[in-house]
């Protein structure tokens, strides 16, 4: 099977200059949830936070818990820290600020949705959805059988556990409407190309809802770029707080019905795709993700701080999330040989390694054990792993791994080290033979 396309280009290879690399210990003191002895390698399911976002929560408790909108302090306050988190929430994956919905999960934020698109569809149409997918970008767009839509199933290739462009090519129809995908699976971890799958999906009259909830933690998105039509992440995976980001097209989000009271105006989004509201406290936070890649940005490009320099926030985050590609590439390549040396361990995902890059995810089975006994091991050394099907159920049964106790996955961000990658790696090692 040939690979799906060329490799996007990292925003490394874009805007980093090469003789610049993360000053991961720099990093690492800004998490007070890293100064144990610890190694955290669960980041798939949530990443800490840094001292920003927590600071920024515990000053709007403190200060401004109060309804927004009004003239009095507290109330301008809570205003004006909310827009700073949701303008942080947008700058994330460059979108313009009105075309984000802040909600309080992928899942619910796909759930409201579903139902916003509703109206849109007529009994014949096709949606397509994947087995490789969390459930989140899933289950909700398969209820529309419910309303006589048709649904169809993108499946992974059986050689490269992956889902592959041409078998996609061969489900739409003139009557697909809409495909939901992964911009990478939480599971597999391969980078899906999502240009090109967005320009076939558009060629053929319908539109892209992709999830990059896995994605989002390890590189720089850019929704414009993309094309793509919806595009959801999840900020407590990302540094920040446990709530949602929906983005959507402006003239889509405009068709999409009201989800929320009949007097909410059909041209707010945030209202109207989120019934009962954004947290308050919660998205005032989310700025502090904001803060925090700018303190790692003018550590390592100190040049661009004197007057003048005047470097754009997209500039700015997109080189910090290129350093923070170039060091998870590096911690990629021993965990990968690793897994690759064992004869008994089979890495989800392998047989594309080299020509499809993949995020720092690695799922695996070893042979002959249930995949929750190595987590339960390695939990007398400090070091933090799981097993199980990460509610991507499908994906888990498609793989045939639900009887093992679903995949053993290490899943690592910019913070982790190369003595984090040691200490997994040797005491895998000795679990492994014993
Ligand atoms: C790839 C992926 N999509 C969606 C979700 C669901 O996100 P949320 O918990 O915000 O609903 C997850 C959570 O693990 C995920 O990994």
């Amino acid at each position: 099977m040939a690979p799906q396309t060329a490799l996007p280009q990292t925003a490394l290879s874009q805007n980093v200059l090469p003789e610049t690399t993360l000053d991961v210990a720099f990093c690492r003191r800004f998490f007070p949830a890293l100064a144990g002895d610890w190694v955290f390698m669960e980041n798939a399911g949530g990443t800490f936070v840094p001292e920003q976002v927590i600071e920024r929560a515990i000053h709007f408790m403190a200060t401004c818990q109060v309804q927004p909108g009004a003239a009095y302090p507290a109330s301008a306050g809570a205003t004006e820290r909310i827009d700073a988190g949701r303008q942080t929430l947008a700058h994330l994956i460059n979108a313009d600020v009105d075309e984000i919905v802040v909600g309080p999960s992928t899942t619910s934020n796909v759930y409201v949705l579903s139902h916003a698109l509703r109206a849109l569809l007529e009994p014949g149409d096709e949606v397509i959805v994947t087995n490789q997918d969390h459930e989140a970008n899933n289950g909700a767009w398969r209820r529309l059988a419910e309303i006589g839509v048709v649904v169809k199933e993108w499946r992974m290739n059986g050689d490269t556990d992956d889902l592959e462009i041409e078998d996609l090519e061969a489900l739409l129809t003139e009557k697909t409407r809409l495909v939901c995908f992964n911009h990478c699976s939480n599971i597999v971890g391969l980078i899906h190309d999502v240009k090109a799958i967005v320009r076939k999906v558009h060629d053929a009259g319908a539109l892209a809802c992709v999830d990059g909830v896995a994605y989002a933690p390890h590189r720089r998105i850019d929704v414009k770029d993309l094309d793509a039509d919806f595009y959801l992440y999840s900020a407590y995976k990302v540094y920040g707080p446990h709530i949602g980001v929906l983005y959507g097209k402006r003239e889509l989000l405009l068709r999409a019905a009201n989800q929320n009271h009949y007097f909410v105006p059909e041209d707010d989004f945030q209202r109207k795709l989120c019934p009962g509201g954004l947290n308050y406290e919660l998205t005032a936070s989310a700025a502090g993700v904001g803060e925090y890649l700018d303190k790692v940005h003018a550590h390592h490009f100190p040049g661009a701080n004197v007057p003048g320099a005047n470097i754009g926030v997209t500039e700015r985050w997109d080189r910090v999330f290129g350093l923070f590609a170039a060091h998870e590439e590096a911690m990629t390549r021993p965990i990968v040989d690793f897994l690759a040396s064992k004869a008994d361990v089979r890495l989800i995902g392998q047989g594309v390694e080299g020509r499809r890059e993949r995020v720092s995810i690695f799922s695996f089975l070893v042979n002959g054990r249930d995949s929750r006994e190595i987590p339960d091991r390695l939990l007398q050394h400090k070091i933090a792993i799981r097993a199980e099907d990460f509610y991507a159920a499908r994906c888990i049964d498609a793989l045939g791994l639900r009887e093992r106790g679903g995949v053993i996955r290490v899943s690592l961000v910019h913070y982790n080290d190369a003595a984090d990658v040691d200490r997994l790696l040797g005491h895998l090692d000795e679990t492994l033979s014993s």
